[in-house]
């Protein structure tokens, strides 16, 4: 018989407290081209995911897989630098379930960060942009199952899934280190194949202003929790029918790492107004 959600986090939880003491107030998932900002932790500590229980590794290029430990000034953080996708065939428990370590760890809140194909009129590859909420068009569901009374209720409400608050730190930050902002719709697809032209006009008139194929699992596990959450895409692209030529996973990579610097300058005044409170 399959063992509980919740012993698995259990399992989880005590090896790393085994290994460290570091309570983290704020959790971060670094998601395609941007774990280097875990390397930036002060008194950094990694666990490689294989290294703890129930926690799969990435097999995605520009996707490690460790849980970092550290702390940006005075802010005691974890960070999940690299995730697993529903695409890469996990379970969708294991996709939510660094989240929700993260969560039962006693983060205060998380900022999950992904990389996404930009579809709104004038925006370009190198855009970054606040979610203010999702689609779920994953034909998944993190919460498929008999409910985990111990983390949250049947029907979490989704109506703030991306915390008006945390987003306004966001934007004070960007203001005060003079980067531009986009907001939008993040619509969240199963991949692993980028969308078609036809979709991606679908997904224009449904409303969204990019597209990706991670964050929305992890965001509605969270919320289950009600763990306050904000969420930041890097536009590494255009989606298809939108830019020039062929989609391709380097451009992605590129893309991130040229705003690595100003992505860890967001991040880093994030966390130092989140983790303040
Ligand atoms: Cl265009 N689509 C999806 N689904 N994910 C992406 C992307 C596009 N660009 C980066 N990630």
């Amino acid at each position: 018989h399959a063992e509980s959600v919740v012993a698995k986090l259990d399992e989880t939880v005590s090896a790393i407290r085994s290994k460290v003491k570091n309570v983290p107030r704020v959790g971060v998932v670094l998601g395609s081209g941007l774990g280097a900002f875990a390397d930036t932790l002060g008194d950094l500590v990694k666990l490689p995911y294989d290294t703890l229980p129930n926690l799969p590794a990435s097999k995605v290029v520009g996707h490690a897989g460790n849980l970092c430990f550290g702390n940006v000034d005075d802010v005691p953080v974890v960070c999940m630098q690299g995730r697993v996708h529903l695409y890469e065939g996990h379970p969708v428990w294991q996709v939510v379930h660094g989240v929700r370590t993260m969560a039962r760890l006693g983060v205060q809140c998380v900022l999950v960060t992904n990389a996404a194909g930009g579809i709104a009129d004038g925006w370009s590859a190198g855009d970054l942009m606040v979610i203010t909420d999702h689609l779920n068009l994953m034909y998944h569901h993190p919460l498929i199952g008999p409910n985990e009374e111990a983390l949250g209720t049947r029907f979490p409400d989704m109506s703030n899934a991306y915390d008006a608050a945390l987003r306004a730190k966001l934007a004070n930050v960007a203001k005060k280190e003079n980067l531009a902002l986009r907001e939008g719709v993040y619509a969240g697809l199963l991949g692993p194949s980028y969308e078609t032209p036809a979709e991606i006009r679908m997904l224009r008139i449904l409303g969204a202003q990019a597209v990706g194929m991670s964050t929305v699992p992890e965001v509605i596990a969270l919320r289950h929790m009600r763990m306050p959450v904000a969420a930041l895409s890097c536009i590494t692209n255009m989606a298809a029918g939108i830019g020039k030529g062929e989609l391709d996973h380097k451009e992605v990579e590129e893309t991130a790492k040229a705003r690595r610097a100003d992505l860890q300058r967001l991040l880093r005044g994030w966390i130092l107004a989140a983790g303040a409170e």
